[in-house]
C-alpha cells in the first residue's frame, strides 16, 4: 500500500547550535547543512536573523546561507524575530537575485506573556502584532512564512499551559498568513497524553494539515510525542540532528528529538519520510564529535555500542 508522507524539518543548524556555548565556525555550519541536504533532508532551517545580543551563536547566519551549497529540491528555511530581521534577509536576497540564498522565513512567538517576554522583550499580543507586518511584507516579496508557538506544554516561567491560548495564538499566526504553524513542546515536558490533549484543543480552531509538531526531548518524550503527533493527524514533524539544541531562553531544556530517532521510530511503518537514516547516522556523528559532545540520538548510541 503507499505509505503516507510525512514532512520532516530540520531544525538542527539553528535550534541545535544557537545554544552551544563555544563560537562555532561559519564553515562547519555551511557542512552541516550541505551534508544534511546530501543525506537526503528536504527542509532545513539553517540559521536565525535575530539580535546577535540575544544570541551571539547566530550572528554570522548571513555568511552561512550564502556559503551553503542550494540543493534543488531542498527548501531552506531561517528564523526571523521582527522587521528588522526581515529587512537583514531582504537584502540578502536583493543582493543574490538569481540564486535567492533561501526560500521561506519562520517567525515565533509563544503560548504565555512570561516566555514571548524572556524569549523576544514584548507580550504574546505584541509580538502578534509586530509579527503581522512582517509576514504581509514576506509575502509581498514572495516569501513564504512558517509561524512557530513555544511552550504549548508548560511554560518555564509559569507553568503549565492553557491549550486554548495554544489553538488561539495559532489561529492567529494562519490569519496572518503563516502556510504552517509548528507548535514547540519547548521544555519537552509534555507525554503522549498531554500533547493529544493540547491537539485535541488546538484542532478545535485549525485544519490539522497546517500544523506541526516540534518536540523537544528533555524528558526523553521526543519520539512517543511525534509518534503521538502522527496518530492524531499531524504530517509535519520538526526535528535535529543528533538531537542537538535547545532554546538559550528555556532553562534546562535540551535539544529537539533527534531526526535518526524518528526515521528509526518510522522504519517499516504505514509512514514515509525523507532521509537515508545510515547516511544521517553519519552526519551525527560528525558534528557531536565537531562540538565535542556527547551525541543524544539513542540510535546513535546503540549503535555505538555495538
Ligand atoms: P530588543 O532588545 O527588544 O530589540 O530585542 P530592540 O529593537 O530594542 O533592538 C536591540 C538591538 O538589537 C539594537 O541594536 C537592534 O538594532 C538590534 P543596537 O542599536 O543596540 O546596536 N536588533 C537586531 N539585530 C539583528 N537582527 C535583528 C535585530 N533586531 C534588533 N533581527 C529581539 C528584541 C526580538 C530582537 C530579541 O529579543 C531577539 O533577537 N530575540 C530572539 C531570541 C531567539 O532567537 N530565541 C531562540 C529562537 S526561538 C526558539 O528557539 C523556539 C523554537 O525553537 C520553538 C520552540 O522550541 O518552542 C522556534
Ligand atoms: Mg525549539
Amino acid at each position: 500500500a503507499d505509505k503516507i508522507p510525512v514532512k520532516i524539518v530540520e531544525v538542527g543548524p539553528r535550534d541545535g547550535l544557537q545554544n552551544e556555548k563555544t563560537v562555532i565556525p561559519p564553515r562547519v555550519k555551511v557542512e552541516l547543512i550541505n551534508r544534511l541536504g546530501l543525506a537526503g533532508s528536504k527542509v532545513i532551517e539553517a540559521g536565525s536573523f535575530v539580535s546577535p545580543k540575544w544570541v551571539p551563536q547566530m550572528a554570522g547566519t548571513a555568511e552561512v546561507v550564502t556559503s551553503m551549497d542550494k540543493r534543488p529540491g531542498v527548501t531552506y528555511q531561517v528564523l526571523v524575530p521582527n522587521e528588522k530581521g526581515l529587512e537583514n534577509v531582504l537584502h540578502l536576497l536583493a543582493a543574490h537575485p538569481f540564486k535567492p540564498p533561501i526560500d521561506e522565513i519562520a517567525v515565533f512567538t509563544a503560548a504565555t506573556d512570561a516566555f514571548s517576554l524572556a524569549n523576544t522583550n514584548v507580550t504574546v499580543a505584541e509580538s502578534l502584532k509586530r509579527l503581522a507586518r512582517v509576514v504581509r511584507r514576506a509575502l509581498e516579496k514572495g516569501i513564504r512564512v512558517r509561524g512557530y508557538v513555544s511552550v504549548v506544554i508548560t511554560c518555564p516561567y509559569s507553568g503549565k499551559v492553557d491549550y486554548k491560548n495554544v489553538r488561539d495564538v495559532t489561529k492567529e499566526l494562519l490569519d496572518m498568513g503563516c502556510y504552517e504553524v509548528s507548535l514547540g513542546d519547548t521544555t519537552g515536558t509534555g507525554n503522549p497524553t498531554s500533547v493529544g490533549d493540547m491537539l485535541g484543543v488546538t484542532f478545535g480552531a485549525n485544519p490539522v494539515e497546517r500544523l506541526a509538531g516540534h518536540f523537544h526531548d528533555t524528558f526523553g518524550m521526543g519520539v512517543a510525542n511525534s509518534m503521538a503527533a502522527l496518530s492524531a493527524g499531524i504530517r509535519t514533524l520538526d526535528s535535529s540532528i543528533g538531537g542537538l539544541g535547545g532554546c538559550p531562553y528555556s532553562p534546562g531544556a535540551t535539544g529537539n528529538v533527534a531526526t535518526e530517532d524518528i526515521l528509526y521510530a518510522l522504519q517499516d511503518s504505514p509512514y514515509s519520510a525523507p532521509g537515508d537514516l545510515n547516511a544521517l547516522v553519519d552526519v551525527s556523528i560528525w558534528i557531536s564529535e565537531k562540538l565535542g559532545r556527547d551525541n543524544s540520538s539513542r540510535v546513535v548510541k546503540a549503535i555505538r555500542a555495538r
